[in-house]
């Protein structure tokens, strides 16, 4: 079988309208600007109204992605939306994507790996490419966190926020656009960062709501000590990979995770934190749709041309973790 080159052709993204400022957060919580600020480098995020699920965004998203590339809803192949806040089990997002989008011969899936989820499905994305499945394929990465925030709890309700990022993922001639190296791993646990409620294992009921089972918890420290570990492991892993140096790197368009978190690990990996792309002091930390509104964001900002190498990278709950490094 032989493998033809990838290219995103086309990048999209949609926050929602609201803005929460830490000083409103400081109305409701006890925290400050200062302590938000200097913890995690999040000054304000977007939250979603009542009313609105996470398609809402996902879709808007996915036809900027589809507009910037050129590409007739028609033409769309497959649909894969990452997320951990679907809008409901059943139907798939992606269902209500193609539905949303008009998307007429397009298959697809949810991809369900947390704040990693974005760059699982653009490596299974440019696979289905790259062996010829596919020749058009939408990936979405689209949350509304705020649905499962614990909003009385100050450590997660201070980071996470909503929104939705796309690509779309086309052929390129051999030799050009392509994937160079991808990186993954998962190691199971149910201590560090969980959403245990509403599955088979605790199903809804009165009780699992009132033990808040339904709402995410986090242990924050060891969070931190996972999440700089692995975020330079997959740096310099990935690189290696690839068989370049992390200084050849044009671009890193991290997980907008938490700054301290990206310069403890950009430290660590020998790399300097102005290689990352940060977009975290305005958006947060939007699990699953970090990485595409942040590249989305880089890509109107003029900051990638083809040829250029940029790695993208994520992790969270599972644990799980995943990179990309591609020739745009
Ligand atoms: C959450 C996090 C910022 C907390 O910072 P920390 O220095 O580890 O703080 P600790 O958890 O030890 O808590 C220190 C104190 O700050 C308090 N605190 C937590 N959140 C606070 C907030 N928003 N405002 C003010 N104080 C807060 C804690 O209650 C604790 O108080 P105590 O000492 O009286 O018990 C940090 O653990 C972290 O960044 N973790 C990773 C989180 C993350 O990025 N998650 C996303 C993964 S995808």
């Amino acid at each position: 079988m032989s493998l033809h080159g990838v290219r995103i052709a086309g990048t999209g993204s949609c926050l929602p309208e609201r803005v929460v400022t830490n000083a409103d957060l400081e109305k409701r919580l006890d925290t400050s600007d200062e302590w938000i600020r200097s913890r995690t480098g999040i000054g304000e995020r977007r939250w979603a109204s009542e009313d609105e699920a996470t398609s809402d965004f996902a879709i808007p998203a996915g036809r900027r992605a589809l507009e910037a590339a050129g590409c007739d809803p028609a033409d769309v192949d497959f649909v894969i939306c990452a997320t951990l806040t679907p809008d409901m089990p059943m139907p798939s997002t992606a269902g209500l994507i193609q539905r949303g989008l008009n998307l007429e011969k397009a298959g697809g899936f949810d991809l369900s790996s947390a704040c990693a989820g974005f760059v699982h499905a653009l490596t299974v994305g440019t696979n289905y490419v790259r062996t010829g499945s596919a020749k058009n394929v939408l990936v979405v990465g689209a949350e509304t966190m705020t649905k499962v925030l614990d909003h009385s709890d100050r450590a997660t309700a201070v980071i996470f926020a909503d929104g939705a990022g796309a690509a779309l993922l086309q052929p390129a001639p051999a030799g050009e656009s392509d994937v160079l190296a991808s990186r993954y791993g998962l190691r199971g646990d149910d201590e560090v960062l969980l959403l245990k409620g509403g599955g088979s294992r605790y199903p809804t009921t009165h009780e699992s709501v009132d033990e808040k089972l339904h709402l995410i918890f986090m242990e924050g420290r060891a969070t931190f000590r996972f999440a700089v570990k692995t975020f330079a492991s997959l740096i310099t892993e990935t690189c290696d990979d690839a068989g370049i140096a992390p200084q050849d790197l044009k671009l890193i368009v991290p997980h907008q995770v938490n700054m301290r978190i990206i310069e403890a690990a950009c430290t660590r990996a020998k790399v300097s934190t102005d290689k990352c792309f940060l977009n975290i002091e305005t958006v947060g930390n939007t699990s699953a749709a970090s990485v595409p509104i942040a590249l989305d964001d880089a890509v109107r900002a003029g900051k990638l041309e083809r040829g250029d190498l940029v790695l993208m990278l994520a992790f969270g709950g599972g644990l799980s973790w995943s990179s990309i490094l591609l020739r745009w």
